[in-house]
């Protein structure tokens, strides 16, 4: 199957937790890791999110002025199988391309700069990443950035769709035993299917850590 190069990248606290515990988004990077994301951002064809993140953060997923002045705005892929995309999320505004993934007719007229596909599901209900991967391929997409939330890293993770895994671990601890974390979804269950990884590197930047590490497969 073709797909993309793909980069997840996720900022965690040092507890595991992705956001407060309920859902809402918080600052967890330093001020160094915000530019390190945002070059990252710039180096990859796509940037690739969960409905859930659109509606809980209303991310712009750009390159920022502030941090290259000269920027190519990766193309949006946004994985929302009911298109619940609101049409004035800044996701969908006219900065860069955008692709919502999803398995219902769709009604809503968004602006020129978005496009719908039609997307089977796979046998968990969950938007088919296979085709999805294939789908970006054929578009010219050989990078793709991974930015969340935890469901979207943990079924990409489950199905083996990682070359570069990035985890910022800022220094505050957030708590909740329903807080989302990297990886959420339904988890291993057998000790035999540990998802396992190689630690390729490890830096001090900012007020954090940042941790690079590789699948073993
Ligand atoms: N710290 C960070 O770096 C960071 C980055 C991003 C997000 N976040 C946080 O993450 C939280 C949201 O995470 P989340 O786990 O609740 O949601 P999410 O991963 O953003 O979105 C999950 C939703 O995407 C849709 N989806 C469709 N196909 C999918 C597929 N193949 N795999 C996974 N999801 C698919 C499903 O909704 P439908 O069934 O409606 O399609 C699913 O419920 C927010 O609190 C946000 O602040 C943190």
């Amino acid at each position: 199957m073709d797909r993309p190069y793909i980069i997840i990248n996720c900022a965690v606290s040092i507890d595991g937790k992705i956001s407060l515990s309920d859902l809402r988004q918080i600052k967890i990077s330093s001020e160094e890791d915000f530019e390190r994301v945002y070059k990252l951002r710039d180096k990859c064809d796509a940037i690739l999110v969960g409905i859930r993140t659109i509606l809980n953060d209303n991310p712009k997923l750009t390159v920022k002025k502030r941090y290259l002045t000269q920027r190519k705005q990766p193309v949006r892929v946004i994985l929302d199988s009911r298109c619940r995309t609101p049409k004035n999320s800044l996701v969908v505004d006219e900065n860069a391309k955008t692709l919502i993934f999803t398995n219902q007719k769709c009604n809503k007229k968004f602006r020129n700069n978005v496009e719908i596909i039609n997307c089977r599901r796979d046998k968990d209900g969950f938007l088919n990443l296979n085709f999805i991967l294939n789908n970006l391929s054929t578009r010219g997409i050989k990078s793709l950035m991974v930015e969340g939330g935890g469901t979207v890293i943990w079924n990409f993770l489950r199905n083996g769709f990682v070359d570069d895994l990035y985890v910022y671990v800022g220094s505050i601890i957030i708590g909740g035993e329903k807080t989302p974390t990297l990886a959420d979804g339904v988890g291993i269950k057998d000790f035999k299917n540990l998802i396992k990884f190689k630690l390729i590197n490890f830096k001090r930047l900012g007020s954090g850590l940042l941790t690079h590490y590789q699948m073993i497969k």
